[in-house]
């Protein structure tokens, strides 16, 4: 075990996958079950939101538990809050050597204060406030530190402790003094647990996420203690960041993918990007999530790309396909398979691709799927391609017009589409004013 971790909080160390690498003594007591029997184990078996599985199955709910990641390690620090309070109460100096900034403060000001101004104005501080803002740097410059515990005194944030008595409140951002008069509210109204996260600006740094909690005893004594959630927040965003880069990048992939075509056969481009709106909209009044919905309209973005390998001869030949024409059109979707099946898309997008031209009835192709075999993806994707096909201009016609693409679908309905997709299609375009652009 490693000396650094001896503190009377409890310590575990796992790697990113919450693998469990480490714990301290403490977390071993507070658990039940020693470090070599954890080394196997997966921190989802011990820690659950606000909640610890001890050895004998407890599961303790009044635990705090506080990832922070540094250096490819998240250390997770639990605190009994209950027990810190009460050691607290008792007296700080036990915590000068708890990993955690403690700050103690003397109220009696704010407290007198606070009990002038109820013989005043009553119970309702709220208000005060609100005819007058600034009268919230009165009520903080009544309170006073009092001490600091020595990993505070370091210079945790950036601050001495020295210049961080001088003006308690110098640091704190807008938004931050908008939290402690909130904070303060609740304190008057009889609210003796304050927890709240406030905006630090550090000159050293920046901004800093801290929360604080303040256990109030004696009546007018404080202690705050302080957790930097800085790093763990800036972990969040990166996280949210890369994701929105992936998707931007991912999108711009399946554009590029989908337009690859237009050189080729712009009818089949245009084509795609309306049978992708369609399918979309259907997949949205069905009701599913916005994940298959995008994965849907991705698999329709593409659904022909397979026609890339058919030449363009036979795609733009004006009059009707001979039979062997038409096998060769069929092979598309078999194409387009091959062509996206090593890019790792949504499941739905490769089901779109190959099967888009299976019907419910077992006549479609390349396998002749029936019913049940058919994802209901799949059938959205098949009856928009079939509306916006008819509907439009192909080489070898004129537009048939929306008109008559919904009466085909409605003729199959239930046969070879879908029920509950042709009913969504025909109600789009008829009563909710949906049309290709
Ligand atoms: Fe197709
Ligand atoms: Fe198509």
């Amino acid at each position: 075990m490693r000396d650094d971790l001896d503190f009377d909080f409890s310590i575990l160390i796992t790697d990113l996958n919450g693998k469990i690498l480490d714990c301290n003594k403490a977390f071993e007591g507070l658990s039940g079950y020693y470090k070599k029997e954890l080394n196997d184990l997966d921190i989802e078996k011990i820690i659950k939101k606000d909640t610890l599985l001890t050895r004998n199955g407890n599961i303790k709910i009044h635990y705090d538990v506080f990832p922070l990641i540094k250096e490819n390690i998240v250390i997770y620090i639990i605190y009994d809050i209950e027990k810190i309070k009460e050691i607290l109460e008792e007296n700080l100096l036990i915590l000068q050597d708890a990993p955690i900034p403690i700050i103690e403060l003397d109220m009696e000001e704010l407290i007198d204060y606070l009990n002038t101004l109820r013989k005043i104005i009553g119970e309702n501080l709220e208000t005060y406030f609100i005819t007058y803002p600034e009268a919230i740097f009165d009520f903080i410059h009544k309170l006073k530190v009092i001490k600091v515990n020595k990993f505070f005194e370091k210079g945790y944030m950036g601050f001495s402790f020295e210049k961080f008595k001088e003006n308690l409140f110098n640091y704190f951002t807008p938004q931050s003094i908008e939290i402690v008069k909130r904070e303060i509210i609740k304190f008057y109204n009889g609210d003796k647990k304050l927890d709240f996260e406030l905006e630090i600006f550090d000159p050293n740094y920046g901004i800093k996420i801290l929360r604080c909690i303040i256990s109030i005893f004696e009546e007018k004594k404080a202690v705050i203690y302080i957790i930097d959630m800085t790093e763990h927040r800036h972990l969040v965003r990166e996280l949210k960041r890369a994701i929105a880069k992936l998707e931007f990048f991912s999108n711009q992939i399946i554009k590029t993918l989908s337009s690859v075509i237009e050189n080729k056969d712009s009818y089949t481009a245009n084509h795609q990007r309306r049978v992708a709106d369609l399918s979309k909209r259907i997949a949205q009044e069905i009701g599913f999530s916005k994940n298959k919905v995008d994965a849907i309209y991705m698999g329709a973005l593409l659904h022909d790309i397979g026609k890339i390998a058919i030449s363009a001869e036979i795609l733009n030949k004006p009059g009707k396909l001979t039979p062997i024409e038409f096998e060769i059109v069929k092979t598309h979707p078999l194409k387009g398979y091959d062509i996206l099946k090593n890019i790792d898309f949504p499941p739905e997008v490769l089901d779109i691709v190959y099967h888009h031209h299976e019907r419910l009835d077992g006549t479609g192709y390349p396998d002749g799927l029936r019913n049940g075999d058919i994802s209901l993806e799949v059938g959205i994707v098949s009856v928009a391609d079939v509306v916006e096909a008819m509907a439009s201009h192909r080489p070898y016609r004129p537009p048939l017009g929306i008109d008559t693409a919904l009466s085909e679908i409605e003729k199959w309905k239930g046969i070879k589409y879908y029920e509950e997709v042709v009913d969504v299609c025909i109600r789009l375009f008829r009563e909710k004013g949906f049309k290709f652009s």
